[in-house]
């Protein structure tokens, strides 16, 4: 049997990772440092990330707490989708260093977003 303790474990794990290297990420990509393009830079967000969606998952289907039933579960799913869209932008995409500074205020913004949704289990921002 999967132990839903130990995946929530793995699951906060994963989220300090991937906010503490996203905000890094996002500080060099302020400062125009090489090091947002290293090899390592590259890999591991996607490492974080596969086991950070992974365990939502294994969280999900343990807990029997499926986004048509639960609001916050939706919520975390289509506000997850706004900070992949937004970090890319801030990151890579975004044309102008204005464009990618917005961006990255938003992706954080929306990251504290989904914290707040886990933690209360309410859609609504730090409800
Ligand atoms: C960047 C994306 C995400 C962040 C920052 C995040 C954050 C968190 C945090 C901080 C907790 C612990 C809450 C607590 O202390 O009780 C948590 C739990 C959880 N998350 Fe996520 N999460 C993310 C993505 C997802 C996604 C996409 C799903 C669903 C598909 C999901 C499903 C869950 C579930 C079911 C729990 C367990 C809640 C509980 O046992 O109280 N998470 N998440």
């Amino acid at each position: 049997m999967i132990d839903y303790l130990l995946v929530k474990h793995v699951h906060v794990t994963c989220v300090v990772l991937s906010g503490a290297g996203f905000a890094l990420r996002g500080a060099w990509m302020l400062t125009d440092s090489p090091l947002i393009r290293h090899r390592l830079t590259r890999i591991v967000p996607h490492i974080v990330d596969t086991l950070l969606l992974g365990s939502a998952i294994t969280l999900v289907v343990l807990a029997g707490w499926y986004p048509t039933t639960h609001a916050w579960v939706a919520a975390k799913i289509v506000a997850l989708v706004v900070y992949i869209v937004l970090g890319t932008v801030a990151l890579k995409r975004g044309r102008t260093r204005a464009v990618r500074i917005v961006a990255l205020a938003g992706a954080l913004a929306t990251f504290a977003y989904i914290v707040s949704v886990a933690i209360a289990r309410n859609p609504l921002p730090f409800g």
